[in-house]
């Protein structure tokens, strides 16, 4: 790899694009820089072999692509960080900052980003935490100014995290709120499908285990045959079975409404957070 990578902020979801991208093993971790207000936070990234620094300056300087990975409400603070520790005499061309900051606009970050030095050209990202475990799926909007030659790179770069797929930005928020937010969702219906075994009397850890592997088998059905998902339903439901009568279960307690429901709520979320 010709250049260097940075993290501006190294929680979270920083850390499971990290873990993603040097799974793959073909981005040296020395060539990784990682800035945050506590050092102490950042010591898995340095036992991995990244550069850790408190000054958001030392990764910007140093670094090609740089990953804003700050919550939305401490953007300004860490750009505000970032100028205050830019080495002196810093002679900058030209920056890709890809931020993962959920409902904030390209415009809005050019606007944030504009005190830095340099020429900078943003992607926008909706990545999320399955991206540790190379089962992610992560969206991206770039700015005008940004090349396919650029969009080919960063998916190379994410290609060991999962799925890297370019949306038009109107679409960022409530695709990324499926995306962002729906493992929330898929942890509580593994946990609650689980609970239905447990009460039952069967051992917690191998039906949280099973629950997990049918939910993981059950996408991967519907990626892999390309059937839609209601068929792929009628397919496991005999006529007068187990399955119809769960189904049928799930239907009166407004399962698909609630999950209707739950994404639009978080995309509202999201958008109003944008705003503030
Ligand atoms: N979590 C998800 O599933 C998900 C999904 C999609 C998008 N996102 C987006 O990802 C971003 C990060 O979320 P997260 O869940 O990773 O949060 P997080 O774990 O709290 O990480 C935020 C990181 O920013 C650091 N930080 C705080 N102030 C800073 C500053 N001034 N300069 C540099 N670093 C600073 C924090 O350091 P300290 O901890 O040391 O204070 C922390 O490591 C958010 O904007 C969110 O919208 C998250």
């Amino acid at each position: 790899m010709s250049y260097n990578l940075g993290f501006i902020g190294g929680g979270n979801m920083s850390t499971s694009i990290f873990q993603g991208i040097i799974n793959k093993g073909e981005f040296p971790t020395s060539k990784i820089w990682v800035s945050g207000p506590h050092l102490e936070n950042l010591q898995h990234w340095k036992e991995c072999g990244a550069n850790i620094t408190n000054k958001n300056g030392e990764v910007y300087s140093n670094c090609d692509i740089v990953f804003l990975g700050v919550k939305p409400q401490f953007l300004t603070k860490a750009i505000d960080d970032c100028s205050d520790s830019l080495p002196k005499n810093i002679v900058k061309q030209k920056v890709l900052v890809v931020s993962i900051l959920a409902g904030i606009s390209i415009e809005h970050l050019h606007k944030v980003l504009s005190i830095l030095p340099g020429e900078k050209q943003v992607i926008r990202t909706l990545p999320n935490t399955p991206m540790s475990v190379g089962a992610g799926a992560c969206l991206y909007t770039p700015d005008s100014t940004v090349s396919e030659q650029q969009c080919v790179e960063l998916e190379k770069l994410l290609s060991g995290c999962g799925i890297c797929e370019r949306v038009p930005e109107h679409y960022m928020s409530s695709l990324g709120s499926l995306t962002g937010c729906g493992p929330a969702f898929m942890y509580i219906a593994i946990e609650a499908l689980a609970d239905g075994v447990v009460k039952q009397g069967a051992p917690r850890a191998q039906a949280i285990r099973l629950a997990a592997q049918m939910v993981m088998g059950s996408g991967k059905m519907v990626l892999e045959s390309k059937k839609h998902p209601g068929l792929l339903k009628d397919e496991v439901c005999s006529p007068g079975g187990s399955t119809i009568s769960g189904v049928a279960t799930l239907e009166d307690g407004k399962f698909r409404a609630t999950l209707i429901n739950a994404i639009e709520a978080a995309t509202h979320r999201t958008l109003e957070m944008g705003k503030k």
